[in-house]
């Protein structure tokens, strides 16, 4: 059997090889393609009206992951997928809101009004304090067992700060901040974990190296169980031409907290509810998982939580996974081409879903989309498991992202359609039946140039 590397491997050979080589030029006029009668298939059935009538509907109430907001737009998605015919699931998970009920911490029976992380531990510990720096992996030591680490906030995230002190036997943890004025970090429960000043932070550094500094921690934080959701539908392939391969196609579906998300991200599952129509009425050698993932905004929760349990047997099968996010913001893109349309991937690296992209876009629109390097979406989870991956968004982001503003009425119809078609005619390449697997991928399309663009994002 082949291995997915070596499914992409010879995939790229015979698209080298269908191209007449013209990978190592370098303008996209050597990239001209034309539409294919494939594309047409899918792209002439794509409606952006039906896709603003989606994000119309889910941005009229806010989604927060754990809230009813949520549970609306999940039945609403739910109940698309189940009326086109797939086997949907909604698959729940465990997310937590802390609320903090007291919090102190104190140097010399001076108090400091730190603040208590959001998923700090509760607990009253008075220790010494140790300066651990960053607290990177390197720099913690044994030395801080039994104590309170003294940390500075930067370089990395505040949970694998608190992890690591944690796992050297820290009873608690006093960060200092790198700018100016109070912020709230995030921990896991451990242990009590509080913000102070950074000037604050620096006076205890000096403080320390005349000799030990006696501090008390105590926070009192309530932890709340909510639940969340990834929805899920499976379409299977016709069964006389079944490659095994499965291709996923996701989106998430809540919004930031009050935000009414209308591109951020009811325009990804609005493409996803249009893929699903358009892909049932159209024979298929390949299994399409449509996905709608709860809590990416908390931190890619729900995509995390659905690979998580796939069984190791579907990630083998798993060959490539598009992930829509922000792909109808009018003022997105400033005058980059198509819109701003561009593929992340999180290492940097091209891969199959990024040449099917490019390759797609060439055809449809005369332009091979760029690709660069960001996480910050569900595409992480993929890839971290090995699934080649990438994120397609219109970039730079819109002013209104994150924001109360960030409406239907600053959607484009025109991105939307651009930006399905462009994953859909990519997808189509993969499951569509005279590719049998893509290993025996004889017609599979050329591939083009396209270039890495470093581009900011916002
Ligand atoms: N849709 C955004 C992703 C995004 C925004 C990418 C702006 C690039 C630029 C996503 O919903 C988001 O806001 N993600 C969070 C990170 C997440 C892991 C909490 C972010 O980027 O802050
Ligand atoms: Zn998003």
């Amino acid at each position: 059997m082949f291995g997915r590397k070596s499914i992409i491997t010879v995939l790229t050979t015979s698209m080298l090889l269908s191209a007449g080589v013209v990978y190592a030029q370098t303008t996209n006029a050597a990239n001209a393609q034309s539409v294919t009668a494939f594309d047409n298939k899918i792209i002439k059935k794509i409606s952006a009206d039906n896709m603003y009538n989606t994000i119309k509907y889910l941005s009229a109430v806010p989604r927060e992951a754990g809230t009813e907001g949520e549970v609306r737009g999940v039945e609403y998605i739910e109940s698309q997928f189940k009326s086109l015919g797939l086997e949907t699931r909604r698959i729940p998970f465990p997310i937590y809101d802390y609320k903090t009920n007291s919090q102190l911490a104190e140097v010399d029976g001076v108090n400091l009004n730190g603040r208590a992380f959001s998923g700090s531990g509760s607990g009253n510990v008075t220790a010494e304090l140790v300066n651990v720096g960053k607290a990177t992996t390197g720099e913690v030591t044994d030395a801080v067992a039994g104590k309170i680490a003294l940390v500075a906030r930067g370089d990395i995230a505040f949970v694998d700060k608190v992890k690591n002190v944690f796992a050297k036997g820290a009873v608690g943890v006093l960060m200092y901040n790198n700018a100016s004025g109070a912020f709230t970090g995030q921990a896991n429960g451990e242990l009590p974990a509080v913000g102070i000043t950074r000037e604050q932070g620096l006076n205890l550094v000096e403080k320390l190296k005349n000799g030990p500094v006696t501090a008390t921690l105590n926070v009192d934080i309530q932890k709340i169980e909510k639940t969340s959701f990834v929805v899920e539908a499976k379409l299977k392939p016709n069964k006389n031409k079944d490659t095994g391969q499965i291709v996923t196609i996701g989106s998430h579906h809540d919004s930031v907290p009050n935000g009414p998300g209308a591109n951020d991200d009811a325009s990804g599952v609005s493409a996803v509810l249009e893929l699903a129509r358009i892909f049932v009425n159209t024979p298929i050698d390949t299994e399409v998982r449509f996905l709608t993932f709860g809590s990416e905004e908390r931190g890619m929760v729900g995509s995390s939580f659905y690979v998580s349990q796939l069984p190791q047997s579907d990630i083998d099968r798993m060959v490539a996974h598009f992930q829509m996010d922000m792909i109808g913001g009018a003022e997105a893109g400033e005058d980059h081409p198509l819109g701003g349309l561009i593929m992340y991937t999180i290492d940097g690296q091209k891969n199959l879903v990024t040449d099917l992209g490019a390759s797609a876009t060439s055809r449809l629109y005369d332009v091979a989309i760029p690709y660069g390097q960001l996480g910050r979406s569900d595409h992480q989870p993929f890839h971290d498991v090995g699934i080649p991956s990438a994120l397609f968004i219109h970039s730079p982001v819109e002013p209104q992202y994150h924001k109360p503003t960030d409406t239907i009425d600053h959607i484009s119809k025109e991105k939307l359609q651009q930006a399905t078609s462009t994953v859909g005619a990519a997808a189509y390449q993969i499951i569509r039946p005279d590719t049998p697997a893509l290993e025996r991928a004889h017609v599979a399309p050329a591939t083009v140039n396209y270039d890495y663009e470093n581009r900011p994002v916002d």
